[in-house]
């Protein structure tokens, strides 16, 4: 059974310290879809993001919609949850993968329990069994030397060795809807390609449904069935992740697509 959620996005706007930054954004997810963020730095992509995850800074306000619907046919409004119920919503039905994995990584814990923090708390799992589900884990989002890994601390390992694994933490208790926030930035070019089939890999598995941000379109395009593309703050153009790549209508769209190099469809 999937357990895939959707996601309205209706009016939302992002003020920080008084100052609008996000403006009337409208989107939805469906059910197993993949859609694709686009846009410049400082297009309001990861604020956007973090409004869905409730993660907002202090001193920003989220003012709209945003709705997940669940399998059963129930909705939650996000922008009503109180910070313990929104917590608790993000542990168990939205994983994340945000740029910076310092940020999302505990240096004072191995990568192998942060891996599996949310399956613990799920699962009543013996010390052995935790470990083989993070080296399974690891294995996952190809980490080389899986035994090593998961027993390592952060600092022990290379930043992408790092990101990849809070790739493995934000998917380890399955999630009905990852969000990814350039989530091959930080990884050398050569395993780019392994991370977002990795995300394909686990959408098509039918349980997840994904909402992908980058600057880099040519990885954007990757991982995404629909494509939104950002500017200022505005979101100026969507459409098939075909369509915006073959037929990009707005100039912004265009010179994404001139900055990637041209994209490969
Ligand atoms: N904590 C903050 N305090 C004040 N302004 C912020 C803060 N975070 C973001 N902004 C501003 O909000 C706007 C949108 O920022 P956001 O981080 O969403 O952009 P982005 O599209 O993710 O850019 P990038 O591609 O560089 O990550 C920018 O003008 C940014 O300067
Ligand atoms: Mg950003």
């Amino acid at each position: 059974m999937t357990q895939s959620l959707t996601l309205r996005v209706q009016n939302l706007s992002i003020a920080i310290a008084g100052k609008a930054v996000v403006h009337d954004v409208s989107f939805e997810v469906a059910a197993g879809e993949r859609v694709g963020i686009i846009g410049g730095s400082g297009s309001g992509k990861t604020l956007t993001a973090l409004a869905i995850a409730g993660l907002l800074p202090d001193g920003a306000t989220a003012t709209g919609s945003i709705q997940v619907g669940h399998p059963d046919g129930t909705t939650t409004e996000l922008l009503a949850l109180s910070d313990r119920d929104f917590a608790k919503l993000r542990g168990d039905q939205i994983g994340m993968v945000f740029q910076e994995p310092k940020t999302a990584l505990s240096p004072f814990q191995t990568l192998g329990n942060q891996m599996t923090d949310a399956l613990a708390l799920h699962y009543r799992l013996s010390k052995s069994e935790r470990t083989a589900a993070a080296v399974r884990l690891a294995e996952q989002v190809s980490l080389k030397d899986p035994a090593r890994i998961v027993n390592a601390y952060p600092h022990e390992v290379s930043g992408g060795q790092r990101q990849r694994a809070a790739i493995a933490a934000a998917i380890s208790a399955s999630p009905g809807l990852l969000l990814a926030d350039e989530p091959t930035t930080a990884l050398d070019v050569s395993v780019q390609r392994g991370i977002l089939d990795l995300f394909n890999t686990i959408v098509d598995r039918g349980d997840c449904s994904l909402l992908c941000i980058s600057h880099d379109i040519a990885a954007v395009q990757l991982v995404s069935d629909r494509i939104l593309v950002f500017d200022d703050g505005r979101l100026v153009e969507s459409g098939s992740a075909i369509d915006i790549l073959e037929r990009p209508a707005h100039e912004v769209t265009r010179a994404l697509i001139a900055a990637a190099g041209g994209a490969h469809t």
